[in-house]
């Protein structure tokens, strides 16, 4: 049984989370920052920096506290210390080496996209709890992960593996194809705007409160899906990237009308009601139609036999509908793991604990994945 300390802050959350086994969530604190950035509609590096280090003692001891224990407890410390903002970055990092130094526990350094895949596999659970006495099975017969958690317990081939995971957030859109946790490898991404900032950005030209995500979502649910003709951007023909940004200012346009020579800029107020709804409800559908023809081709192309979501998209109702009749199976995080959190780094660090995979104190914070 190992008892690890996740630290996440490669954003706008400061996160810590004590996870056991790499599955049974233990505790799970996350300080958002939204109220900061809300009225900039997208994160301040610097604002975000600065509430980082304000937030991350309080957040590691609340971690602590909610799983009753104390650091004596904690055999390993675990931090996403890539992709993210670098003064973001650097306060989860330099918080975690200096734990791993002055506790003497090994530190182990992962990835925070990799981790977002991991997170299908953490236990979907009522956190806060003590302690366990002993170990719990890392896969519980019945739970809906079970053949993805089993894929992180050996490098051995799984009848579910290769698997294609798909990572959909603010900071990313990408395609990887992950034949075990330590086998994950790029195979596609956004060249322009991830899809998530896409849905912040066009809920700014719709009027609403930021992060826009859950807000257009939830209006999509009673517009209509095929009221405007949103663009679908494929690339070329064999493609596994993405691109946001023409979705994005065809939004911009029909809502503004499309800019003339000469004319002077009008404003134009925000629509409501129907309206807003129907916009909300085909611009979703032209972001999960591309989402789900990039994964039929990424599924043929690496004879994948399941799919893998995570990030905050991945919260999407319509993304979630769209895919429960897919044809492989499609594993989805629990709601509550969907955004950023660290109980996804603690969990996938499990994985690295075990083949002592440890990091060295030099560990630095990197801004871009290795792959991406
Ligand atoms: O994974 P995350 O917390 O941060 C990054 O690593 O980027 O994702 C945040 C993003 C935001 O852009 C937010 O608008 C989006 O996830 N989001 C959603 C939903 N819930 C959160 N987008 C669409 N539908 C949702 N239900
Ligand atoms: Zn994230």
């Amino acid at each position: 049984m190992a008892v690890i300390l996740g630290i996440e802050s490669t954003c706008d959350e400061t996160a810590a989370s004590v996870v056991v086994d790499g599955w049974d969530v233990h505790s799970n604190v996350i300080a958002s920052q939204v109220e900061l950035h809300q009225k900039y509609r997208g994160v301040v590096p610097e604002i975000a920096s600065r509430a980082h280090i304000e937030n991350i003692l309080p957040v590691i001891q609340d971690a602590l506290a909610g799983a009753r224990c104390t650091l004596a407890d904690i055999e390993a410390i675990a931090v996403a210390h890539r992709p993210g903002l670098i003064g973001s970055l650097l306060i989860g990092v330099t918080a975690a080496k200096t734990l791993a130094w002055a506790l003497g526990k090994p530190l182990v350094a992962v990835d925070h996209v990799h981790a977002h895949l991991y997170s299908v596999c953490l236990k979907n659970t009522n956190d806060d709890r003590p302690l366990p006495v002993a170990a719990t099975p890392r896969v519980a017969p019945g739970d809906a992960t079970h053949g993805v958690a089993a894929m992180l317990a050996t490098d051995a081939p799984d009848p579910r593996s290769p698997a294609v995971g798909l990572v959909v957030s603010g900071g990313h859109t990408s395609l990887y194809r992950i034949k075990s946790w330590t086998d994950i490898v790029l195979i596609g991404a956004t060249i322009d705007d991830a899809v998530g900032e896409a849905y912040d950005k066009v809920a700014a030209i719709l009027g609403l409160e930021y992060p826009g995500g859950p807000i257009i979502d939830r209006l999509a649910r009673e517009g209509d899906p095929s009221s405007i003709s949103f663009p679908r951007t494929m690339l070329e023909r064999d493609s596994l990237d993405f691109s946001f940004s023409g979705l994005k200012t065809s939004v911009l346009y029909h809502v503004r009308g499309v800019p003339k020579k000469h004319a002077s800029p009008v404003y134009v107020e925000p629509p409501t009601g129907p309206a807003l709804n129907d916009i909300c409800a085909s611009f979703q559908a032209a972001c999960v139609d591309v989402i789900v023809k990039k994964l039929r081709r990424a599924v043929a192309q690496t004879e994948a036999s399941s799919i893998i979501v995570g990030g905050g998209v991945s919260a999407n109702q319509g993304l979630r509908e769209c895919l429960s009749t897919f044809e492989l199976p499609v594993y989805f995080p629990a709601l509550r793991y969907c955004t950023d959190n660290a109980a996804m780094s603690a969990g996938l660090a499990q994985v690295l604990f075990d083949k002592q995979r440890f990091a060295s104190l030099d560990l630095d914070a990197v801004t871009r994945s290795v792959f991406a």
